[in-house]
């Protein structure tokens, strides 16, 4: 590939709402696409539309990350085309309501999209993308991974895990000419809510960003060079204070022995055995 060629961006989830912003946006930038989702009809109008405004070329690919067999065709596509050089892992759908009456087969479909097909498609790209020593990982996840008691915990969770491999992702490609950014999105306006059953309608507008700007955000991160980019915090101190508490645990979390506070005395014991 010419070195002075951005190259093709893979982006999951293209069909609507962050990826299509992600897609268009990239296209400006000078990447040709690879447009990965389930509405081939949707993909294709974007497909045409980023052709005739960017003259970047934008292949369409039609998969059903639920499907095994699709995922295994798009880590395949990740692992033979050299010419990519960033994976956007955005494809994803929430859950609304309470996680005990939740339905047991929806929550195993979004643990697959937003855990499974990431991680697959992660791993497929990544040793390409340190054999060239070039490449770039987008991971989407959201706030959601720092604030589980906001919304249906399940959710949250695989966000959680999406950030939690973007950390050590990064950690163990950094010297390698490979960067990993993980993007933190409040509230953002797109159909992910209503097909979570969630109007978004009803969410307070104050906590509500508009995709073209959340997107726009993100991508000031990257080039800012940020592991992690949380587009709606106002003071990155905050952020930086909390990451900060979290490393001065890390060496104290495992040791040989108990915490004083839980060791027992014959007084504990007489209280919890009468
Ligand atoms: N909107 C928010 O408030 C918000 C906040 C934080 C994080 N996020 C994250 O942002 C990402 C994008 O969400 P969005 O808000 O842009 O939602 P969206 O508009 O509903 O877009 C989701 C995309 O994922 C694709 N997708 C869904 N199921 C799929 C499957 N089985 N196989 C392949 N593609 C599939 C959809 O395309 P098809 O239906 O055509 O397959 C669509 O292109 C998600 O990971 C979400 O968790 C969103």
């Amino acid at each position: 590939m010419n070195p002075n060629s951005k190259g093709t961006a893979l982006i999951t989830g293209a069909s609507s709402g962050i990826g299509a912003v992600y897609a268009d946006r990239l296209a400006k930038r000078g990447y040709d696409l690879i447009l990965v989702a389930r509405s081939e009809d949707r993909l294709k109008a974007l497909s045409a539309r980023l052709a005739e405004e960017t003259g970047r070329s934008a292949e369409v690919v039609v998969a059903d990350l639920n499907e095994r067999a699709d995922l295994a065709r798009i880590e395949q596509v990740l692992r033979s085309d050299a010419s990519i050089t960033v994976l956007v892992n955005n494809a994803g759908i929430g859950m609304s309501g309470d996680l005990a009456g939740a339905d047991p087969d929806r929550l195993e479909s979004m643990i697959q999209l937003n855990v499974l097909a990431p991680s697959r498609l992660a791993l497929a790209a990544i040793p390409g993308f340190v054999a060239r020593g070039r490449g770039t990982l987008i991971n989407i996840s959201s706030v959601l991974a720092l604030a589980p008691e906001r919304f249906n915990g399940s959710y949250s969770g695989t966000k959680a895990y999406l950030l939690n491999l973007s950390l050590r992702l990064q950690q163990e490609v950094a010297t390698k000419g490979v960067r990993v950014q993980v993007v933190l999105p409040g509230a953002t306006r797109t159909p992910i809510w209503e097909k979570a059953g969630t109007d978004i309608a009803s969410l307070p507008p104050s906590i509500v960003m508009d995709v073209d700007e959340m997107v726009d955000a993100a991508l000031v991160g990257l080039d800012r060079g940020e592991t992690v980019t949380i587009p709606s915090l106002p003071d990155i101190a905050d952020w930086e204070a909390y990451e900060a508490a979290r490393q001065n645990m890390i060496p104290k979390l495992s040791l040989s022995t108990p915490a004083v506070r839980y060791r027992a005395t014959a007084a504990s014991a007489m209280r919890a055995h009468g």
